[in-house]
C-alpha cells in the first residue's frame, strides 16, 4: 500500500538565532524523512513530504523590531534567511520552508477560530491585566518586571523569580514596573477570547485521543497528569487573544482590536506551509515553456535511473499534491509532528483539540525528544556552549560530524542528549573516519593503480569469504531499516559499525598492500579490494539519511546512480573513479576555538522576552517544581553561570555521612526528617526536600553526602544543620548521592 506522509518540526521562533539544541531536532527530523524518501520512493506511488516555517508573531518580535527601528516584517524577513542558511548548511531540507506570517496560515488560522466559534467553544470574558499607561498595551508577563515578594530580590520578571525560584502571578509583585517603559502598570480590564478546553466534548475527546497510539509512554504519563483521573476536569480554558497593538492575525469581527495569541496561529503553520507547498506542486497552466517535472523536492531531485518517464510537458498523469487529501477527518493520509518536551502541552492538548472541533484530521502521532545539553549541563554562554548554528559552521564547516553524532545518541525517546564534546570528536574520529572512511581509502587506490578503476564483477567474487560478508550485509537491512522508520538512529548506527567493523577485518586479514608486493596475486588483490568497495558502498547506502552529502560523494566516486533503500542487495560492476579524500579527521582545535568565540560574545543577560538560555515555558516549569519544595524550606541562593576559583569550592565543606534514621514529617509534603553521623560526637538533623523520591525505611543506613558548613536554618519543622546533595532534571525523579563501597561518615569530599 502507498503510504502518503507529512512531517513537521517545531516552528523556530523568528526571535532568536538557531542553536544546536534546535538543530537536534531539526537533524532529527531529516534523518528521519530522508530516511523515509528513500525507502517509500514516490516512484513506487509514496507521497512524503515534510515542511517547517518560522514562528513569527508576538509581542518579542514587535518590540524587539521597534528597539531595531525597522518593521516587523522587515526583522522577521532577516531572520527567516538566517534560519534558512542555517538549515542549508546542515542539510536539512524541508520541502517548504515557510512564515507563518502569510496567507495561508492566516486563512487557515482564521477559518479554525470560525468553526470553534460555530461550535460553541469560543467564550469571551472581562480579565484584569497590567496595562502599560505610557506605551499604550497591555503587558505580557514577561514584561512586567518588580521585587519578589517571596525573597525581595529586585528586578524580577513577571511570572517567576530567577533569585529564589518562586513562580507568581504578576500582580504578586512588589512595586511592578514595565520593562519596556519603565512606567509603573495599571490594572485594566479587557475583553479576552477563550478557547473552551474545559468543555465536556474536548475533556471527552483528549481522553480518547491519548488512549490512541499517538504518545510516547513518557508523553502519554505526562497527558494523564494533565487530565486528571477519569470525572476529574483538570483542564481549563485557554486565552487566546491578546489586544492590538501586537503583531499577528486579527480576529474576525473584533474591528482590529483583538488579535490571536502567537500559540493559536504557531501549529496552523503547520497548515499554512503545507498549503504552499500544494500551490507550488500545482502543475500551471499550459505554456510554451515545460515545467520542471514533479519530484519530492530538495536533493532528491531528479533521481535519473528510476525518474518516471517524462511525457512532455512533465505533469501529464502526476496527481497534484491534495491540501484537503491531507487534513480532512478522515484522512488516511499520515501525519508526524516533531517537537521537544517543552512544548508538549501545546501540542498533545490545545492542536488536537482545536483540530478536531473545527473538523479537521488529528495528529497520526508525536514524536518528543529532550533537550540538548552540552559537556552534561545546560548551554550556557559564560562556559561557551551555547552555540548557534552559525558558529559551528563558521568554526567547524563539516555538519555531517553533528548529525552523525546526534543520530549516535538518538533514540526516539524524550530523554535528554549530551553533547560532551570530547565523545564528540572521539566518535568522529574512531566511526567515521577510522571505520567507515578507512574501508575505501585503504582499498580504492590498488584498483586505480593496477586495474584502470575496473573491479571485479559479481561472478568473480561469488565463492570467497567476501560474498559471505556481502550476504551479511544485506541481511541487516531490515534491523536498519526498523531502526530507523522508529527513530532509534542510534540502534541503526550501532548495527551499521558492527558491519564496519567486519569490513575493516576482513581488510586486515585480506591485507591488500600485501597481495600488491606478492608476484601472481592480481587477481585476489582486486577481489579483496572490490569486495571492500562493495562493502563500502552498502554502508553508504545505510549512512546516507544521516550522511547526505558525504553519500553523494561516494556516488560519484564510485560513479554510481544516486542510492536507493531497495539498490542494497546491488553489486558494484564496471568503472570507478579515482579516490579523492572523502572526510578529514575532526581537530579537537577547531572545538576549542568554537567554544572560545562563543564565549568571546557573550552577552550580559537575555533580553527580556528573549528565549535566552532556556525557554520560557522551561523555565517556568523548573521555577515551579523548585518552589514546591522550597516552600518548605527558608532557603535561599542565586544559581549562577560564572566560574568559581577553587578557593570559592572549598569553602562547601562536603562530607561522607550515615543516614542514622529517616522518618516523615508531620504537615510537610515534601520534607524528610534525617539523622545523619558525619563522625562528630552528636549526629546533625536535617531537613530534605525527597519525600517524593525516598521510602524513609529505604535510607537507613545509607551512606550519602551532605554538606556540612552550611548555616542552621530555623524551618517550619524545626532547626536543620546541613543539607544533602541530590540530583533532578527535567524529567521526574530525584536522586540522592552515594560515596563508593569503603567511605566512612565524616570523610571530607574535595
Ligand atoms: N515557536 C515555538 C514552537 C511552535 S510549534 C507550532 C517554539 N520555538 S523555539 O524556537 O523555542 O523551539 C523550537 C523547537 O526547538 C522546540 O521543539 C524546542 O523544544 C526545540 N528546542 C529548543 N531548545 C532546545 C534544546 N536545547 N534542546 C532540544 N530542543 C530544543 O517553541
Ligand atoms: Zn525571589
Amino acid at each position: 500500500m502507498s503510504r502518503k506522509i507529512l512531517v513537521t518540526s517545531a516552528l523556530p521562533y523568528a526571535n532568536g538565532s538557531i542553536h544546536l539544541g534546535h538543530m537536534l531536532e531539526h537533524i532529527q527530523t531529516d534523518i528521519w524523512v530522508r530516511f523515509m524518501k528513500m525507502r517509500y520512493p514516490a516512484q513506487e506511488g509514496h507521497q512524503i513530504y515534510s515542511v517547517c516555517a518560522d514562528d513569527t508573531h508576538g509581542a518579542p518580535i514587535m518590540l524587539r523590531a521597534e528597539k531595531e527601528g525597522i518593521t516587523p516584517e522587515q526583522l522577521i524577513d532577516r531572520v527567516w534567511q538566517e534560519h534558512f542558511d542555517d538549515f542549508a548548511a546542515f542539510h536539512v531540507n524541508y520541502d517548504n520552508y515557510g512564515s507563518t506570517n502569510s496567507n495561508e496560515t492566516k486563512e487557515c488560522a482564521q477559518d479554525i477560530y470560525r468553526k470553534l466559534k460555530e461550535a460553541g467553544l469560543i467564550e469571551v470574558r472581562s480579565i484584569e491585566q497590567f496595562y502599560d499607561p505610557v506605551k499604550n498595551m497591555f503587558l505580557p508577563d514577561r514584561f512586567i518586571k518588580g521585587e519578589c515578594p517571596k525573597c525581595h530580590a529586585k528586578d524580577q520578571y513577571g511570572d517567576n523569580c530567577e533569585v529564589c525560584g518562586a513562580a507568581y502571578a504578576p500582580t504578586d509583585l512588589i512595586e511592578p514596573f514595565s520593562a519596556v517603559s519603565g512606567a509603573k502598570p495599571e490594572l485594566r480590564n479587557s475583553d479576552h477570547y477563550f478557547f473552551k478546553l474545559s468543555d465536556p466534548r474536548c475533556q471527552a475527546f483528549l481522553r480518547q485521543w491519548t488512549k490512541s497510539d499517538t504518545l510516547q509512554p513518557e508523553a502519554s504519563n505526562k497527558m494523564q497528569e494533565w487530565l486528571g483521573a477519569e470525572g476529574e476536569s483538570k483542564l481549563t480554558d485557554w486565552d487566546i487573544s491578546r489586544d492590538a497593538p501586537y503583531f499577528g492575525f486579527e480576529i474576525p469581527g473584533t474591528d482590529g482590536k483583538k488579535f490571536f495569541y502567537v500559540w493559536l496561529d504557531a501549529p496552523v503553520g503547520y497548515m499554512g506551509s503545507f498549503k504552499q507547498l500544494c500551490e507550488k506542486q500545482t502543475p500551471p497552466q499550459p505554456s510554451l515553456t515545460p515545467p520542471l517535472p514533479p519530484c519530492q523536492g530538495g536533493e532528491n531531485q531528479g533521481r535519473e535511473r528510476t525518474a518516471p518517464p517524462l511525457i512532455r510537458g512533465g505533469w501529464e498523469g502526476f496527481a497534484p499534491l491534495n491540501f484537503d487529501e491531507y487534513w480532512k477527518p478522515d484522512s488516511n493520509t499520515e501525519l508526524y509532528h516533531f517537537i521537544g518536551k517543552d512544548i508538549l502541552y501545546f501540542h498533545a492538548l490545545f492542536w488536537p483539540a482545536m483540530l478536531q472541533h473545527a473538523g479537521y484530521r488529528t495528529p497520526t502521532k508525536l514524536f518528543a525528544h529532550g533537550f540538548l545539553t552540552v559537556n552534561g549541563e545546560k548551554m550556557s554562554k559564560s562556559r561557551g556552549t551555547f552555540i548557534t548554528a552559525k558558529s559551528y559552521v563558521d568554526h567547524i564547516k563539516n555538519t555531517e560530524y553533528l548529525r552523525y553524532y546526534y543520530a549516535a545518541k538518538l533514540n526516539g525517546t524524550m530523554e535528554d542528549i549530551d553533547l560532551s564534546l570530547e565523545d564528540f570528536v572521539a566518535k568522529v574520529n574512531s566511526d567515521l573516519v577510522g571505520k567507515y572512511i578507512n574501508i575505501a581509502s585503504r582499498t580504492a587506490g590498488f584498483v586505480s593503480k593496477k586495474f584502470g578503476g575496473v573491479i571485479a564483477t559479481h561472478n568473480q567474487i561469488s565463492e570467497s569469504r567476501g560474498a559471505h560478508l556481502i550476504g551479511k550485509f544485506i541481511g541487516s537491512e531490515t534491523l536498519i531499516a526498523e531502526a530507523y522508520e522508529n527513530r532509534d538512529f542510534g540502534k541503526a548506527i550501532r548495527e551499521i559499525m558492527r558491519l564496519a567493523d567486519s569490513a575493516n577485518e576482513y581488510v586486515n586479514d585480506q591485507a591488500p598492500w600485501v597481495l600488491a608486493k606478492q608476484g601472481g596475486q592480481e587477481e585476489k588483490l582486486r577481489e579483496v579490494c572490490s569486495v571492500s568497495l562493495n562493502l563500502f558502498r552498502m554502508l553508504t547506502l545505510y549512512l546516507k539519511p544521516i550522511l547526505p552529502k558525504l553519500a553523494e560523494q561516494v556516488e560519484a566516486f564510485l560513479n554510481i546512480a544516486p542510492l536507493a533503500w531497495s539498490d542494497i542487495d546491488q553489486i558494484l560492476d564496471g568503472k570507478i573513479n579515482d579516490y579523492a579524500h572523502l572526510m578529514t579527521r575532526l581537530d579537537p582545535k577547531l572545538i576549542e576555538a568554537m567554544v572560545a568565540a562563543n564565549q568571546e560574545s557573550l552577552t550580559p543577560s537575555p533580553s527580556p522576552g528573549g528565549r535566552g538560555v532556556t525557554t520560557q515555558s522551561e523555565q517556568r516549569h523548573a521555577a515551579h517544581q523548585q518552589n514546591e519544595v522550597k516552600k518548605e524550606m527558608t532557603e535561599t541562593g542565586k544559581a549562577s553561570e560564572s566560574f568559581i576559583s577553587i578557593d570559592d569550592f572549598m569553602k562547601v565543606d562536603l562530607r561522607v555521612a550515615r543516614i542514622v534514621n529517616a522518618e516523615h514529617v508531620e504537615g510537610a509534603e515534601k520534607l524528610l526528617k534525617l539523622t545523619l553521623d558525619i563522625g562528630e560526637a552528636q549526629p546533625r538533623t536535617v531537613f530534605a526536600g525527597i519525600k517524593s523520591a525516598y521510602d524513609p525505611e529505604q535510607l537507613k543506613g545509607r551512606m550519602t553526602v551532605m554538606v556540612a558548613n552550611l548555616a542552621p536554618r530555623k524551618m517550619k519543622f524545626g532547626m536543620s544543620e546541613g543539607m544533602v546533595l541530590a540530583a533532578s532534571g527535567n524529567e521526574p525523579g530525584l536522586f540522592i548521592l552515594s560515596p563508593d563501597d569503603g567511605a566512612q561518615p565524616g570523610m571530607r569530599i574535595k
